[in-house]
């Protein structure tokens, strides 16, 4: 009964995700984190109202926000907005926290949440601006007591081991590639160790690589998602210059993630108690491509590594890694 009211939430830049507990096994929502903004009309509305559409009325604007506007973007020919960018919220979105706010309540439904217990993801600090997501973290924080939530956040990276990492005693190394930035965490026996995020991940790929080969990024992330591989797979639906540039960018993802983690880590290295192998865990939508955690394996036994691995694994559910993480630290800590 208790259980229920406990919810883990991830915050990511391309999806929202909720997690809560139903007897043994643990549920999961997700929704696009993502909005069109239509001109305010009454009928508009109570169309809208009629098919169930979820939307809110914002300034005499009405946001259709979540999966839906997906499909509103394709009918009116735009480009979904995002409350986010890399990772925090977009401050070119003034209506961005309104739209997260609107999404999460969309997910948790309806009904008091007074004496609900919920745990949130937040960014790691990108390596060398610790001051970097505080605005952010703020700001959901907030956000989530008026909505009558009891609160705590928990780092992404933290959140991939509580999720994965049960077996070794919450020692290891945890990386969600998401879509706005990648999170690292090392954690020894539950407690982070080192923690940072980098700002490269799925849209830098779609990014550099739309502009490589000539695409908008939308097209490519579509494609990506659908046809790209790092095994050598040539699909045809998947033209040769773009999976190439594709290819390039993974390579710099994976490489400039190892790199980070080895500048990270380095004074790690004489640590006895850091001795032993870590299991690495590989979590998040841009770890999905087949052949990812092979080429990301190779690279790192290739590398100067200051900690030794004893395992490169993806998480069981990379899409439902974080919010598991944050149900987890929600039932466990709070
Ligand atoms: N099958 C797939 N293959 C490659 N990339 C994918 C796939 N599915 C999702 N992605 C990418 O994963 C990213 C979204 O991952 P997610 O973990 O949900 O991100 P965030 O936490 O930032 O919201 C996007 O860049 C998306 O294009
Ligand atoms: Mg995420």
């Amino acid at each position: 009964m208790e259980n229920r009211k406990r919810f883990g939430l991830d915050i990511g830049t391309s999806r929202i995700v909720l997690a809560h507990a139903s007897g043994d096994s643990f549920q999961f929502d997700s929704q696009l984190n993502a909005f069109v903004s239509l001109p305010f009309s009454k009928l508009t509305c109570s169309v809208l109202e009629k098919e169930g559409i979820p939307h809110s009325r914002v300034d005499g604007q009405i946001l259709v926000f979540g999966d839906a506007s997906e499909r509103f973007a394709d009918l009116l020919h735009t480009e979904t907005r995002r409350p986010m960018l890399e990772g925090t919220l977009n401050p070119s979105e003034p209506d961005g926290l309104a739209v997260v706010r609107a999404i999460v309540e969309l997910l948790a439904g309806p009904g008091d949440k007074t004496g609900c217990k919920l745990c949130y993801s937040v960014p790691a600090a990108p390596l060398g601006s610790p001051e970097g997501t505080k605005f952010h973290n703020a700001a959901l924080h907030q956000m989530l007591t008026e909505l009558g939530y009891e609160v705590r956040s928990l780092e992404e990276g933290l959140a991939v081991v509580f999720a994965e990492l049960a077996d070794s005693n919450y020692t290891g190394i945890g990386i969600s590639c998401g879509a706005g930035l990648s999170n690292v965490c090392l954690a020894y026996l539950s407690v982070p160790v080192v923690s940072f995020s980098l700002p490269r991940a799925g849209d830098h790929v779609d990014r550099g690589a739309a502009g490589a080969a000539g695409e908008v990024a939308t097209r490519v992330r579509v494609l990506k998602e659908q046809y790209f591989s790092l095994n050598g797979h040539a699909p045809e639906q998947l033209p040769a210059k773009l999976r190439q540039a594709l290819r390039v960018y993974y390579d710099d993802l994976i490489h400039s993630l190892i790199a980070a983690m080895q500048e990270a880590f380095e004074e790690q290295r004489a640590l006895p108690r850091l001795n032993r192998p870590l299991p690495l865990v590989l979590a998040g939508g841009s770890v999905l491509p087949p052949g990812f955690r092979e080429r990301f394996e190779q690279a790192l036994r290739a590398a100067d590594f200051p900690l030794r691995v004893s395992e490169v694994r993806l998480a069981s559910d990379p899409l439902h890694a974080t919010a598991k993480g944050a149900l987890v630290a929600a039932l466990a800590d709070m």
